[in-house]
């Protein structure tokens, strides 16, 4: 079985157990390559055209407009088949609840027929948001795994979970 992490995840700064800190690696890139060295993967990493700004304060305001107006930002590469998958991970940040709007730019045109979809969402007290009913929304004839939250600021220490997660869902 074909595995696919489709991600987004955003170094400098972010808001960490209540501080502001400068990332080198995103939390989601962390538990990205986390999944690929276990279960072997291909990555998917979502990156936009106009980058989201490296300032916590103003990513948060860039954030909040597009959620506002249901964006989709332009992205540097799109996927346009994704057949050859039995599994895919869908993995970002929780920004003020649910996926960075670049994710759905995304997905939003490809055919997850018959595939098992698996959310998870790195965050810093919201848990899963309301991401897994966004994506619902979007994609159809998928089976959905329950999602996982893994709390961004302990996110190199997740291996434990998210490997047990992604054991009981995969399709093997
Ligand atoms: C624009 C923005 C909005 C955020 N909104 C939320 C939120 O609504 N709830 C939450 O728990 N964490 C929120 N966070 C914190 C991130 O979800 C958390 O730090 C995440 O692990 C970052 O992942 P990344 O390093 O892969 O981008 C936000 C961070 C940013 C930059």
């Amino acid at each position: 079985m074909k595995n696919l992490v489709i991600y987004y995840s955003r170094s400098g700064e972010n808001y960490v157990n209540g501080a502001i800190r400068s990332l080198a690696k995103g939390n989601t890139e962390i538990i990205a390559e986390m999944i690929q060295k276990n279960i072997g993967a291909d990555l998917f990493r979502v990156e936009t055209v106009k980058p989201y700004a490296a300032g916590y304060m103003d990513c948060i305001r860039e954030a909040q407009k597009e959620l506002d107006n249901d964006a989709r930002p332009q992205l540097k590469e799109y996927l346009s088949d994704i057949s050859a998958y039995d599994n895919v991970i869908i993995a970002g940040p929780c920004w003020w609840g649910t996926y960075p709007m670049a994710i759905f730019s995304a997905i939003e045109n490809l055919d997850f027929t018959g595939k098992k979809v698996l959310p998870l969402m790195t965050h810093e007290g919201s848990g899963l948001g309301h991401c897994e009913a966004d994506l619902k929304k979007m994609i159809q004839g998928a089976e959905f795994a329950k999602g996982l939250a893994v709390h961004g600021a302990d996110a190199a220490k997740a291996e434990g979970s998210v490997v047990r997660w992604l054991r009981q869902n995969i399709n093997e």
